[in-house]
């Protein structure tokens, strides 16, 4: 912390709900558990730097150069918005400065200086940052332009440090007087143009400010910071509260299309499922600055509950707009898979509770690919635990909100904000996957191929270099090179999967076969690094593990990977289609000769059920050879990957469709194999973009086989 509790103490004291004390040159945050090395200090390497090429040559990448919502967006001179909350370009921002700084990528460096620079020289004179004027000013997207801004900030302090840091706080003596103005620009006030919606987004998901106004204050904190503290204060009560949604009589257990109208629609910011994503952290967030139990237990019980209620095998929250239930025809928006990922792996950073970086990695494994053609140039909005097609399915749909096309892939089908936000999903997964622990430690959390140069904060410094080297998740081998200047802790999460009995860590000084130990609640396994250059080798132990999912379905995993039975599909390719009226684009809309929409029609029967007796995992990877290379590129593609799963199946007799997608199947008495049986592959959910995760069960032993009337 620099010089900054030099002034004003008791004057800040009195900010504090919590009545915290903060002695001399404290920080009157609550620390995290973890912190993370500054961006550009990860890089991914392996498949992992593979699916971020493909994103940034794809979709992501090209954005700034074609996509209207970004490139003629309101933020750089154009009039281009999909909404009245002018998102589009912030979000784009957020993430593709994670993505151009991981890959060290010029073309995109260079896009982000002349859209950076364009909106830095036009803030208005009273310091508002972004197009609009007078009286319709919204906080909201402003959050995910501070968010990419301090990235770039970390990324590039010396060309960025300077001219962003004036913007920001010129911004923020702005924001201050709103504020401080019956909170304008953030709740309704008379004086302004916003209706109720508009500004609930700001309140609802303020948690993305909080964090731009913490990094501030403990990385750049201004000689008196008690205008930054007063902002987060009025921020703090002005906003919808996570806590109220996550009480016992409020929150909705059922499936969400069930209940009456009248009660979901004042719970609206609540209940809209990109908001959840992103509010999943903000009981954490909030409690760094308040200090009060009851918003980090409202975070803990977020995570618990939606996951229980309305989340999927995949690791996602399921809820088209609105937040759904557990039945497999409903599905999950591409936005609030990247949401989650990000809110989850900053709460394993706060608490650092393992399960908040097994979800992470459940959904960045499983759910996040299977939204992406596997080039990155085309995404589903909607993706659906059982999905055996991506197309149109009719005016009959079991969603709530999107559009009979959000299942197919293409550029902008159902909404543009998918198309906006998915770039942050890999950069900041990459970006999440090292932490810092206490001032000598360095650990591994989110397990996959990447490499880590960063400086230990101890007095002094260690200078640290660790490449991961792995094939992870589709290897159980994880093979890291470490070079340091001084001995230093080494930790690597071990998955709660790994059967501990028989996984094996070699390195310097381990005896071999000593137990691997992880904490119980960190899964921090830690190692004593000497200094020079050291080998250590982790080899996960796992079997396959069933989930019990409805009607007496099961998910099928295998250590972070989802398995589900891959639908071969034929492809129909077509010019991008206008999100709102389905009609192709105009002629003259400069789309790039990659981007097109697919639907995806299935070429095999999709009602298949399996004998959980009879899995057997095939791995095809030769694991003596080098431990980083050699996997596919695309990798999340149909029939590619390296790693299977095979079973004895039947075809169901009477499973039907429900509004166009697989309905729940036949339970009981009526569950019936229709011909003989035969043997299946499953295989990775991401690499099937039509797919059938939740299989029922049955049994295929030869008599229960004949009991059930088979032929
Ligand atoms: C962006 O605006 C410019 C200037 O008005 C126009 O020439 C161009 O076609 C627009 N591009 C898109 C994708 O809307
Ligand atoms: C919703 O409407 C139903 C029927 O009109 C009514 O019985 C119920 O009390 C209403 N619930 C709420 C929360 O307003
Ligand atoms: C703690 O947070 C809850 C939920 O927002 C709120 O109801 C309560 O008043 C807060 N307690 C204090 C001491 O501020
Ligand atoms: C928060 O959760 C902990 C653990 O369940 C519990 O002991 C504590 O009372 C809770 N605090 C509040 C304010 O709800
Ligand atoms: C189970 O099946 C019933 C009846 O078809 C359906 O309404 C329900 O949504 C299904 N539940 C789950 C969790 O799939
Ligand atoms: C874990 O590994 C041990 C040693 O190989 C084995 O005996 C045990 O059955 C395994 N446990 C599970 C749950 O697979
Ligand atoms: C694809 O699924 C549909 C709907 O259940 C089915 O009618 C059709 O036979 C399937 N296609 C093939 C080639 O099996």
């Amino acid at each position: 912390m620099k010089s900054l509790y030099g002034v004003g103490l008791a004057a800040l004291a009195a900010l504090f709900p919590g009545g915290q004390a903060m002695d001399g040159d404290q920080n009157p945050l609550l620390p995290v558990k973890f912190r993370s090395p500054p961006v550009g200090h990860i890089k991914p390497q392996g498949w992992l730097r593979d699916q971020m090429q493909l994103m940034a040559d794809g979709l992501a990448g090209h954005e700034f150069d074609f996509y209207k919502y970004v490139a003629n967006s309101s933020w750089v001179g154009g009039e281009e918005e999909y909404s009245s909350l002018n998102e589009g370009f912030p979000y784009w921002f957020n993430g593709i400065v994670p993505l151009a700084y991981a890959l060290d990528d010029d073309r995109l460096k260079e896009q982000i200086d002349r859209a950076v620079t364009y909106v830095l020289d036009n803030q208005h004179d009273d310091g508002w940052i972004g197009p609009e004027q007078g009286h319709y000013r919204n906080f909201w997207a402003r959050y995910p332009f501070f968010l990419g801004l301090t990235q770039l900030m970390e990324a590039d302090v010396d060309r960025y440090g300077e001219r962003g840091l004036a913007a920001t706080y010129k911004f923020l003596d702005l924001m201050h007087s709103m504020l401080a103005n019956g909170l304008r620009g953030y709740l309704r006030h008379p004086l302004d143009e916003l209706n109720e919606e508009d500004v609930s987004w700001g309140r609802v998901r303020v948690c993305d400010m909080m964090l731009t106004l913490y990094w501030l204050l403990e990385e750049h904190p201004p000689e008196d910071p008690t205008k930054l503290l007063e902002i987060m204060k009025f921020l703090v009560e002005g906003a919808l509260d996570w806590a109220h949604w996550y009480s016992d009589d409020v929150f909705i257990r059922r499936d969400l299309n069930l209940v009456p109208v009248n009660v979901t629609a004042p719970l609206f910011p609540y209940v809209h499922a990109v908001n959840v994503g992103q509010g999943l952290k903000a009981g954490a967030v909030f409690h760094r600055f308040t200090g009060n139990d009851t918003h980090s237990n409202t975070s803990r019980r977020a995570v618990d509950w939606t996951f229980e209620h309305h989340g999927s095998a995949s690791g996602s929250v399921v809820g088209d707009e609105r937040l759904a239930g557990l039945a497999p025809f409903y599905g999950a928006e591409l936005c609030t898979v990247v949401e989650a990922m990000f809110s989850l792996s900053y709460l394993y950073k706060y608490f650092g509770d393992a399960q908040f970086a097994a979800r992470t990695e459940l959904a960045a494994f499983n759910e996040l690919p299977s939204h992406f053609m596997p080039d990155y140039w085309a995404r589903a909005y909607i993706s659906s635990p059982n999905q055996p097609w991506a197309k149109n399915i009719g005016s009959e749909k079991p969603y709530w909100n999107v559009n009979s096309w959000a299942s197919g892939f293409g550029m902008e089908v159902n909404y543009p904000c998918c198309t906006v936000n998915h770039p942050q999903g890999w950069p900041k997964f990459v970006d999440a996957s090292w932490v810092l622990v206490g001032d000598d430690g360095l650990a591994n959390v989110l397990l996959g191929p990447s490499t880590v140069t960063t400086t230990l904060p101890v007095p002094g410094g260690i200078q640290v270099t660790v490449w991961a080297d792995t094939k992870y998740p589709f290897s159980d081998k994880l093979k890291y090179r470490v070079l340091t200047n001084a001995p230093f802790n080494f930790h690597v999460r071990i998955p709660d999967w790994a059967n501990l009995s028989a996984t094996t860590i070699s390195g310097p000084a381990i005896e071999p076969g000593s137990p691997v130990q992880p904490d119980p609640v960190t899964g921090l396994h830690k190692l004593e690094m000497p200094e020079g250059f050291s080998e250590v080798t982790v080899s996960l132990a796992t079997d396959i593990r069933l989930e019990v999912r409805g009607n007496d379905t099961v998910a099928v995993h295998r250590g972070a990977l989802l398995y589900s039975l891959q639908l071969d599909y034929d492809t129909e390719v077509t010019w991008p289609k206008n999100y709102a009226t389905n009609e192709p684009l105009p002629d003259d809309y400069p789309v790039p000769s990659q981007s097109r929409d697919y639907n995806l029609v299935n070429t095999s029967r999709w009602d298949v059920a399996i004998d959980p007796g009879s899995l057997a995992f095939h791995t095809t990877l030769d694991e003596s050879t080098d431990s980083l290379n050699g996997l596919p590129n695309p990798l999340f593609a149909p029939n590619v990957l390296p790693v299977s799963i095979s079973a004895r199946a039947c075809f169901l007799t009477g499973w039907g469709l429900y509004m166009g997608l697989p309905d729940a199947p036949p339970t009981g008495d009526r569950r019936r194999c229709e011909g003989g049986a035969f043997d299946v592959v499953l295989t990775p959910l991401g690499g099937a973009q039509t797919h059938m995760v939740e299989l029922p069960t049955v049994e295929l032993g030869e008599e229960s086989y004949a009991a059930r009337g088979a032929l």
